[in-house]
This record gives structure tokens, C-alpha cells and sequence, in this order.
């Protein structure tokens, strides 16, 4: 309506929002023609819809996130590139795997008679992220199940896993066999070794250390994208390339595995567009788009990919089997569509925490304003009863369970005390907005997700009233 009003009343001297709250200025000419019935009808409705004083809102948010919020005009507008691009490349990949509502009927039972949509749904993911094959499944339980299929796919006994970005995601420690090697079915216990490369003092990759740091038995290296419950860089896709090109001169036969968590859709292009063997994932972060209910996914090279499968299912099942219901089926596609711009709203949300809260004197990881490779934001907040007040703050001010005060307590995977802020629609789903961290120095909130930045900037009120 408004839209129109202004095309019909085009003229250069006033103001369009003016000449809709009255009469036409004189010589103006409506630029398209209607009976002048209709005409005069559409402004006397206009009149009374736009003549009424313009609401003034309240201000939404308090003064300090509004003013940062305004600071970040520009980096918000570079993050909506950033979708446009990402938007592209995925309605390209549903375009060419001809995605149609036949795709989402799902299947049960063995999940043999499941009308294609696995497939599409796998071929689709693998071109958005540049790898020749993708198996994107209910049946991963989490990022850290993808992340052990991947692993298990490339090593065997005698083999060792060299992590060349410091430790490892907390939940992998028992996977590899860091802590309680023996006896769970952990790498070690399989008589895999394991050996880290660590970071440099800045928080990001010791090259020097990583350039010689191969051994003959040294099958896979495993390079994680985001900073997961460190205080390091997460790393750009550009820093994941120079890695493995520095991994494929000393062993051309070392296969590298990128955990790929919480980096999806930050940058344009994906870890095995520059070479990596395989990545891995979760759907309840970035590529579930806020709505995949569950799931995750590995991607890679065809043959990788499938003995990543037979480790999710049985050796010789392979990839078509597995049934999911038809309505998860949607939420997946729909999800995959959804994440280049979920994803945005996160980033956005990242930088606007790292502004208010540089702002009010805390170490914050990335630092404020600088490009983003992943869409974790952690902020330094030195003692244990800040990190809780954080914590509570936000888990008060989510839709879900905003009457629950979180608690820290042991989780299974985690051997620090763990406190989590999940007011989401999913369980534990923190590509909704969510923050955690392990009660451990330099307590360190990790903040994470949002499906609005807004959603964040109301937030942030309240933290900085609570902490
Ligand atoms: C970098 C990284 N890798 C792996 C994981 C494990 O993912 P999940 O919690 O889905 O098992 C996480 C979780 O936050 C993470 O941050």
C-alpha cells in the first residue's frame, strides 16, 4: 500500500512519507493510470492510514546496546552480503537436485522405501559445501557422534590422529581416549595414538610447529574450525587451506578431517572446497537452520563418506537405509534453506555482544568488529558467580524455560562442570540463542545463535543489569 501511494505520487520536491499524509502536490501526475474513481478512492484510504502521528516506539533496547547497535551499521550490512551469497549457493544446490514436496514424505522401518528425498537431501548438502558426496541423517545423535563416525571412517589399529589446532572439543577427549582410553571403545582403546600440535601463544596456529610436524603412522589430522571451550582464534577457511596444504607436502596420504561445528555458512565457502577429506557436524547448530529437530552430517570424499556410514549404521548397509519420519524430513530441507540467514542473525548477534561487552571492560574472543569465522562469541568474565549471573540472565530472558534457574552440574562427555543457557524450541539447540561454558579459569561464557540479533540486544539488557 504505502509502496504504491509513493509510486503514485512521485515528485522530486517533497518528501514521498509528506505527500502521503495529504492531497497530491499541484501538477503532480499519478505515474499509472486507474479510473479516477479508484484514484481518489486509494488516497482518501491513504490519508486516514498514514496521517495518524507516526507511533513513537519506545526505544527496545537499553541505551548501551542501542548506541553499539548503531555503531555496527556497516558490519550488519557486510553480514547481509554475506546471506545474499550464501542464500545463492543454496538455492542453487536445491535447484539443481530438483528438491520438490515430494522429497520431504520421509519413510519408516528400514527406510528403504523413502521416495528419494535422502538422496536429494545429500546431494544438495554436498555441492553447498563443495564435496563430492554428503550423508546428512537423524540417526547422528550430535556433532560429537558425526565428528566419531568421521574419525573412525580414517583410522585403524597403529594409526595415529595428530590434532594440529591445540585440544580437541571437550566431548572428544573420550572419543580419542584422552581421558578413560580403555575399555569404552574409544580410538586408543582400538590402539589408535594421538598427538597435538599446540597453538601458538596468540591463540592460533603454530605453523613453524605444524610444518614438521608429521609422523610415517600419522593418518589423520583433525583441525577444528571453531574455538569450542578454548580461548583461541577460530580459524577462517583461508587459514583451514594453508594447513592442509602444509599436511599434504609432508604426507599426501594423510587424510584431514575439519570438525566443522558452529563454522557453516559464516564464510562462503566450505572446508572441502580447499582439500579437506572430510568435515562433520551438527544439525542443531548452524545447518539446521534453527528448525532440524536433530541430526548431523559428514561430507567429504565418496569413499570417506561411506565408511563414515558404515560406522553410523553396520558395514555393508551403506548409505540408503535409516528411515525418518516425513515431517523431520522438511524441517531438514527447510532448515538447510534457512541457515545462510540464521547464521547471519548469529554473526550478528556475536558482534554485538563483543561491542557491549569490550565496552564495559571484559576480554572478549573474537575481538570486536574484526571478520568472523564461526558464530561463537566467548566473553572473559573471570569468576565463577559472574559466569553463573551471565548464564541465568539469558536463560530468564529466552521463550522457553525462562522460569528455570540453570545450575552447573556434569554432563555426560564433559569432564569440567558445565552451565548451560538453552531456552530454545530444541533441546540444547544453540544455533537458537544459547550461551554455556565450563566452570573453569578463565571463566569464559561462550554465546552462541539467535534467530534475530534483536533477540540478542534485548538480552544483553539484562545481563548487563544481572553481572
Ligand atoms: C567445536 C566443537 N566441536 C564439537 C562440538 C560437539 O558438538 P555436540 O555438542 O553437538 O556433540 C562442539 C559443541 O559445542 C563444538 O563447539
Amino acid at each position: 500500500m504505502q509502496a504504491l501511494s509513493c509510486a503514485a505520487g512521485a515528485h522530486p520536491a517533497l518528501p514521498r512519507r509528506l505527500w502521503a499524509c495529504g492531497a497530491p502536490p499541484p501538477g503532480a501526475t499519478p505515474s499509472f493510470s486507474l479510473p479516477r474513481r479508484l484514484v481518489s478512492a486509494r488516497f482518501t484510504k491513504l490519508q486516514a492510514l498514514s496521517c495518524a502521528p507516526p507511533a513513537q516506539l519506545a526505544r527496545p533496547f537499553v541505551p548501551e546496546v542501542e548506541a553499539a547497535a548503531d555503531s555496527l551499521h556497516s558490519e550488519f550490512r557486510a553480514v547481509d552480503n554475506l546471506v545474499a551469497h550464501n542464500t545463492t549457493r543454496v538455492l542453487r544446490a536445491f535447484q539443481n537436485a530438483r528438491v520438490g514436496s515430494h522429497h520431504f514424505g520421509g519413510s519408516t522401518g528400514y527406510g528403504h522405501d523413502e521416495g528419494a528425498g535422502r538422496e536429494a537431501l545429500d546431494k544438495v548438502f554436498a555441492e553447498i559445501v563443495g564435496a563430492e558426496s554428503a550423508i546428512v541423517r537423524s540417526q547422528f545423535f550430535s556433532g560429537t557422534h558425526a565428528i566419531t563416525c568421521a574419525l573412525f571412517a580414517f583410522l585403524r589399529p597403529g594409526d595415529e590422529l595428530l590434532a594440529v589446532a591445540g585440544a580437541p572439543y571437550d566431548t572428544l577427549e573420550e572419543v580419542i581416549g584422552i581421558r578413560n582410553p580403555f575399555g569404552n571403545g574409544s580410538l586408543r582403546d582400538f590402539g589408535v595414538e594421538y598427538r597435538q600440535v599446540h597453538l601458538a601463544e596468540d591463540g592460533s596456529l603454530d605453523w613453524d610447529a605444524l610444518s614438521g610436524s608429521l609422523r610415517p603412522q600419522t593418518k589423520c589430522a583433525l583441525i577444528q574450525r571453531s574455538c569450542g571451550y578454548s580461548w583461541r582464534r577460530s580459524l577462517s577457511v583461508a587459514e583451514i587451506e594453508r594447513a592442509i596444504r602444509m599436511i599434504k607436502m609432508q604426507n599426501p596420504d594423510c587424510l584431514v578431517m575439519v570438525d566443522n561445528c558452529y563454522g557453516e555458512f559464516v564464510e562462503t565457502v566450505e572446508p572441502p572446497s580447499v582439500g579437506a577429506d572430510l568435515i562433520a557436524g551438527s544439525l542443531i547448530k548452524n545447518p539446521g537452520g534453527t528448525i532440524a529437530p536433530c541430526g548431523g552430517y559428514v561430507a567429504g570424499r565418496k569413499r570417506w563418506v561411506e565408511a563414515a556410514a558404515a560406522r553410523l549404521s553396520a558395514p555393508g548397509l551403506g548409505i540408503d537405509c535409516g528411515s525418518t519420519p516425513g515431517g523431520v524430513m522438511r524441517a531438514f530441507f527447510q532448515g538447510l534453506f534457512l541457515a545462510p540467514q540464521m547464521v547471519g542473525e548469529a554473526v550478528k548477534g556475536s558482534l554485538l555482544i563483543a561491542e557491549v561487552m569490550s565496552s564495559r571492560g571484559f576480554k572478549v574472543q573474537p575481538a570486536p568488529r574484526v571478520p568472523r569465522h564461526d558464530t561463537v562469541q566467548a566473553v572473559q568474565l573471570g569468576d565463577r558467580e559472574r559466569l553463573l549471573a551471565f548464564c541465568e540472565a539469558v536463560q530468564r530472558s529466552g521463550p522457553v524455560g525462562s522460569f528455570i534457574k540453570p545450575v552447573a552440574g556434569s554432563t555426560a562427555g564433559y569432564a569440567s562442570e558445565v552451565i548451560f543457557a538453552h531456552g530454545t524450541f530444541i533441546d540444547g539447540s544453540t544455533s537458537e540463542l544459547s550461551c554455556d561454558g565450563p566452570l573453569r579459569d578463565p571463566f569464559a561464557v561462550f554465546c552462541q545463535g539467535g534467530t534475530h540479533w534483536t533477540q540478542w540486544a534485548l538480552v544483553l539488557g539484562e545481563v548487563l543489569n544481572s553481572i
